[in-house]
């Protein structure tokens, strides 16, 4: 029963912010270009495009960033804002309920300045609206009155640079996402760019740490530095009450464990989900609300929390009957995939 309750709890395996993050991220967040490790070529472009607004004396063109959770969107926003000596202000979509909380955002902006709109894809329509105008030509429309009586009034704004941030580009309006002048997608992180993270949130927060300590947390942090981040503090934790001095591979192996992340960073409730699968459906094809039901887990919460990385894996599989473990996943548990053996035989009597 045990297995059931820890899915309530705030997953340190989960990209999304948490309540738990905000105080790290603030302090480890780089505020540079050449500080912020990885998403090379995004960072490269991004460079070009800053330095020739600069030399121009121009606002940068609206950015958008997309790409899963945990990637440092909300940090590379930081960093135009920085690179581009202006103040950045920092809200979300579904923050900005009507077209008047808009409106008081943008007459707030100073010239230049970077507004960061996290959750892009989640403005309503109506708020659309009113942004479009101010993207295109840094102005307000706005109607006075009612009836034949209505006038237009428009109002200049500052220039300024749109820097909105989704997981989902595909949820974009089409109107919104052409106009950004800039489209950049941040990718997950390879182990050594991660091992790189680590190394350098070790060092804002005073945590020994040996090479190897890095690339065992950088390699079960499912390609996330969030993740990679929040793996270094708790592991700190173990170290300190056990002890030694310094994170080494050991003590990083010897936490995780204990915090039952595996070596490929998925922890109990994944493992969870793959088993009930196998053990209660023969590893499928099985429905979404079967082991919703299963597991005790919502079904959105399966597809958009636990699934995708199962996926990205090659353990699960979507397909038109329902959802399957694959090879890998069976082996990933330890177990033999009956597939496996009926494609084998096959082949056997083939021959
Ligand atoms: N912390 C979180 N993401 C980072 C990155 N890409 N580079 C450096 N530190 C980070």
């Amino acid at each position: 029963m045990d297995d059931f309750y820890v899915a309530d709890f705030e997953r340190i395996v989960a990209p999304e912010e948490t309540s738990l993050d905000s105080d790290i991220e603030t302090s480890l967040r780089p505020k540079t270009l050449p500080e912020y490790i990885g998403q090379e070529k995004v960072k490269d472009n991004l460079k070009v495009y800053i330095d020739a607004a600069l030399g121009r004396g121009e606002p940068l063109d609206h950015v958008l960033l997309y790409g899963p959770p945990g990637l440092g969107k909300t940090t590379l926003a930081g960093i135009i804002a920085n690179e581009m000596n202006v103040q950045i202000r920092v809200t979300s979509g579904p923050a900005i309920e009507k077209p008047g909380d808009l409106a008081a955002l943008l007459t707030n902006l100073n010239e230049g300045d970077v507004l960061f709109i996290d959750e892009v894809h989640r403005l309503s329509r109506s708020v659309e609206e009113v942004l479009y105008p101010a993207l295109e030509d840094y102005a307000l429309d706005i109607i006075i009155g009612k009836g034949p009586s209505a006038r237009s009034l428009r109002i200049d704004l500052p220039r300024f640079t749109l820097v909105g941030a989704t997981t989902r580009a595909g949820q974009l309006s089409a109107p919104l996402r052409d106009r950004f002048g800039v489209i950049l997608r941040l990718e997950t992180y390879s182990p050594d760019e991660l091992s790189r993270i680590v190394r350098r949130s070790s060092g804002i927060l005073k945590i020994d740490i040996t090479q190897e300590g890095c690339l065992e947390l950088a390699s079960r942090s499912r390609g996330t530095p969030r993740i990679a981040n929040r793996l270094l503090k708790r592991t700190r934790d173990f170290a300190q009450v056990s002890g030694a001095g310094e994170i080494t591979r050991e003590i990083a192996e010897d936490a995780l464990g204990r915090m039952e992340i595996d070596e490929l960073g998925l922890d109990m409730v994944d493992r969870l989900l793959l088993k009930a699968m196998v053990e209660n459906y023969n590893g499928g094809p099985v429905g979404l609300e079967t082991i919703s039901a299963a597991i005790g887990e919502e079904s959105v919460t399966i597809e958009d929390v636990y699934e995708p990385y199962l996926m990205q894996l090659g353990f699960l599989a979507r397909t038109p009957r329902g959802r399957k473990v694959t090879p890998a996943g069976y082996r990933h548990l330890g177990l033999t995939c009956p597939e496996d053996d009926n494609g084998q035989i096959s082949i056997l009597f083939e021959e």
